[in-house]
């Protein structure tokens, strides 16, 4: 295979951070190359700088053998390369179909975007990605907005197609779509860098990797197929031993913490979202949503935040009736909540990390004096305490939150509510983005705060992470429960049929 893209020597400094240091890359045509290493390693970077998007502090760039010098996207996507960023970058207010064709309308000709949608639809229909093209982006769950990108991608038809983290909130069924479009794209010769921090993605989908850790390359060109297995490709990643294992003894269970009963609710949309949906989950267990994403699971955890009003029924939290009240009120009976969205719903990018870290908490007590005047040498102690605990890597408290690598944003996150001691955790897509390490700890601090006495509600697209970690499982289907069922007696074939909305086991859909 000839090379197609070859970074040579490639440092990017911001400031007194290096988040490159003498990197080499060199991707062959028509291979899927994994780039892989630890959260902040400079994955993200080394790729913005592939694209356009930031001018590398030195090296050099060959694209099929000239030296390329590219300063903006358009240019990158003038030569055939394509991204999927890791965090989105869809344009909100406008349509599905309007931001596909966004920048990419011909040249003068008159835009028929009914026809672009027309297109879109049979192009996603065929990639098995459904999404509606007039839906405005606002009002796609995370999910929807990763397929979002990836057919925004391939609509342009990219040679060389960077994927990063595409598959982090995709469901079992999506990734395996997206494995089918990606044998079918380097079929055809294209080429694709995938950045990843699942091990058995990586395994099945990639040919060659370069691990990167601390901005450094440590292993380049290696073949996927010499690792022998997960546990070497962790260390690989990680620089050291992983334990792949979550400890977890059985639950024991304390009053009712979260009692949610009849809960109908309608979407942004005004569609019926939920339907008569009633659970409980006590102190001390951990209770796991499973189900395809879109089914309900966003509109569930906003009405229990107070982020969507419910039509009928009640959600009592430590016996307080808290169905549509304010989400300050809901959060003060000792809520925490990683929401599904951490850059639109979880962190204030253009504010520094003790500024996010303090945002639920500054009204009181040590975070503010009886005067009402922030405590900031005690904001700044208990930040850096708070970095080190869950290993937000950066360069000091004062740094901004957008500046963080994707899973350092999201430890902050994590950590800032897990720290929180809440009586009601409710977690989704808690590790998304996160290296193997980082997502053990975070998991095995869910665990622990489950131990010390949270109700906890989990909401993830990864069975596993539902089935590893949950003590009951909830199945939502179309906005109903399908289910619940005791995560000893819970079996995975069971539980998809149960997400495909089928109760009977003999393929018949029942009626909910
Ligand atoms: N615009 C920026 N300004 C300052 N520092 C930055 C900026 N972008 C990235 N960094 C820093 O560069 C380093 C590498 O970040 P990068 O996003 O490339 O990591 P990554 O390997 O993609 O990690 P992750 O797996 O978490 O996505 C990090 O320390 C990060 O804080
Ligand atoms: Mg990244």
């Amino acid at each position: 295979m000839a090379e197609l893209l070859q970074m040579v020597n490639i440092s990017k400094h911001f400031g007194p951070v290096i988040a490159n240091s003498n990197v080499d890359l060199t991707v062959k045509a028509g291979e899927v190359h994994a780039l892989l290493g630890e959260n902040g390693a400079g994955k993200s970077t080394l790729m913005n700088v592939l694209y356009g998007l930031y001018a590398q502090t030195e090296g050099e760039v060959y694209y099929k053998g000239e030296k390329v010098d590219i300063r903006t996207p358009g240019q990158a996507i003038a030569l055939g390369i394509g991204m999927v960023h890791q965090h989105f970058m869809l344009i909100p207010a406008l349509s599905v179909i309007e931001n596909v064709v966004l920048g990419y309308e011909g040249n003068g000709a008159v835009l028929d975007l009914k026809k672009a949608a027309r297109d879109f639809t049979e192009m996603s229909r065929q990639y098995g990605m459904e999404i509606d093209p007039w839906m405005r982006v606002e009002q796609l769950t995370v999910g929807q907005q990763q397929r979002l990108e990836i057919l925004k991608a391939l609509y342009r038809n990219a040679e060389l197609l960077i994927l990063d983290e595409p598959t982090a909130v995709l469901t079992p069924q999506e990734v395996d779509s997206l494995f089918a479009i990606i044998r079918r794209l380097t079929s055809e010769g294209k080429t694709i860098i995938f950045i990843s921090h699942k091990l058995a993605e990586i395994m099945t989908i990639c040919d060659r990797c370069t691990v990167l850790r601390l901005g450094r390359v440590v292993a380049e060109g290696m073949q996927v197929s010499e690792i022998v297995d997960a546990q070497q490709l962790a260390e690989l990643m990680v620089g050291q031993a992983v334990n792949l294992k979550t400890d977890k003894s059985d639950a024991t269970t304390g009053r009712t913490v979260l009692q949610v009963k009849g809960v109908s609710a309608l979407n942004e949309r005004k569609l019926e979202a939920l339907r008569d949906v009633t659970f409980e989950i006590k102190a001390g267990e951990i209770l796991g949503v499973a189900g395809v994403d879109g089914n309900g699971q966003s509109e569930l955890v906003k009405c229990i935040t107070g982020l969507l009003p419910v039509t009928s029924g009640s959600i009592e939290i430590e016996g307080v009736e808290c169905a549509n009240k304010q989400p300050k009120q809901i959060l003060k009976q000792g809520v925490a909540h990683i929401p599904e969205d951490r850059q639109k719903m979880g962190m204030v990018s253009a504010m520094n990390l003790r500024e996010n870290l303090c945002l639920m908490e500054y009204d009181h007590e040590p975070y503010s004096s009886k005067a009402g005047f922030l405590r900031w040498s005690w904001i700044d102690k208990h930040s850096r305490e708070l970095c080190q605990r869950y290993q937000v890597r950066t360069p000091g408290v004062t740094e901004l939150a957008g500046n963080l690598s994707g899973g350092n944003q999201q430890k902050l996150v994590v950590g800032r509510e897990l720290d929180r001691e809440p009586a009601l955790l409710i977690a989704v897509h808690p590790s998304r983005g996160l290296d193997i390490g980082a997502t053990k700890y975070i998991q095995s601090r869910i665990v622990q705060e489950r131990d010390r006495g949270a109700a906890v509600l989990l909401v993830s697209t990864e069975l596993d992470e539902v089935m590893d970690l949950s003590d009951r499982i909830l199945v939502i289907y179309e906005g109903k429960v399908m289910g619940i069922i005791a995560q000893k007696d819970a079996d995975r074939k069971q539980l998809g049929l149960l997400m495909a909305g089928m109760r009977n086991g003999n393929g018949e859909k029942s009626v909910v």
